[in-house]
């Protein structure tokens, strides 16, 4: 009983930390923005100066030698090379963040007008990047298949984007540990689809990890079951993302698993009017 207990102040503490790093990366984003901006369009600006050069350069061809002149054309050309990926980051970035912000800035149980897509997509990522700063040599291929033009959803983005982040969370870690266990031949892999059908969103993902036995598929959606070492699970995850589906969306989580070959996770959400 007591060890109970003691189990269950450590989750909790975990939770707790959890929420307060919520709050604290939502604040992170909102300051990153301004220098984030600024990056950008100094980089945009100096490409425009680049230009200006370039044109200079040509009306005073016949001032250089043919050698320094193709020097000077090959920097230029590089230079702009580069504005056009600090731009094109620092954009990816930026909308990392947003995704980011709306996502903590929603009230509690807040349905807002949602890019499921997109939503998906950054989450999806999210979890990988964590996984990969965590874990050295963690690497995995990602497919990825959005319904192109599908409309926004009411949704609780905060939510939806907390279940695809335990689903991919789960994900990795069972190819992580598969990929110790097995030998070389053995990608690691995910599959996310997105899409909609009779008005339902239905959000898939798939891996190709270690699957369930019969005890944890029975157990999967218990508050504190897990198979993971002391630390490094609550045996929330699930029982949250249920919760989320099921109760907040009215939609259904469903899953097939083979033991050895993976799992396959199908939410289904009705489309709000
Ligand atoms: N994709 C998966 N492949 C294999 N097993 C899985 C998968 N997803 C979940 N499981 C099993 O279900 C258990 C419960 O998952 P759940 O997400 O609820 O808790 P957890 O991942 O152990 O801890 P956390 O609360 O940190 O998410 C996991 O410990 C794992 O054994
Ligand atoms: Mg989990």
């Amino acid at each position: 009983m007591e060890q109970q207990i003691e189990t269950l102040r450590q989750q909790l503490k975990q939770q707790e930390k959890l929420a307060s790093l919520g709050m604290l990366s939502a604040g992170i984003a909102h300051e990153i923005q301004n220098p984030l901006n600024f990056v950008i369009n100094f980089s945009k600006m100096s490409n425009k100066l680049l230009s200006d050069l370039n044109d200079i350069m040509e009306d005073n061809e016949d001032q250089l030698s043919d050698d320094d002149r193709e020097e000077v054309e090959d920097i230029i050309a590089d230079l702009k090379e580069n504005m056009g990926k600090i731009v094109e980051h620092g954009e990816r970035a930026i909308s990392i963040i947003q995704g980011i912000l709306l996502v903590s800035r929603g009230k509690e149980d807040e349905f807002l007008p949602t890019d499921v897509n997109k939503l998906v997509k950054e989450y999806v990522w999210l979890s990988y990047h964590a996984m990969r700063a965590n874990h050295k040599g963690f690497n995995i291929s990602i497919h990825e298949e959005y319904q192109e033009g599908l409309p926004n959803v009411m949704v609780i983005p905060q939510d939806l984007s907390r279940a695809i982040l335990n689903l991919m969370n789960n994900a990795c870690y069972t190819l992580w540990n598969k990929a110790q266990k097995v030998e070389d031949d053995y990608t690691p892999q995910v599959t996310i689809s997105v899409k909609s059908a009779d008005n339902n969103i239905i959000i898939r993902l798939s891996d190709n990890g270690e699957g369930m036995t019969e005890e944890v598929k029975q157990r999967l959606y218990e508050n504190f079951f897990t198979t993971k070492p002391v630390g490094q699970g609550t045996g929330l995850g699930m029982a949250i993302t249920r919760d989320i589906i099921e109760n907040k969306h009215h939609g259904t989580i469903t899953f097939e698993s083979e033991e050895g070959k993976g799992t396959t996770f199908t939410l289904t959400i009705p489309i709000k009017k």
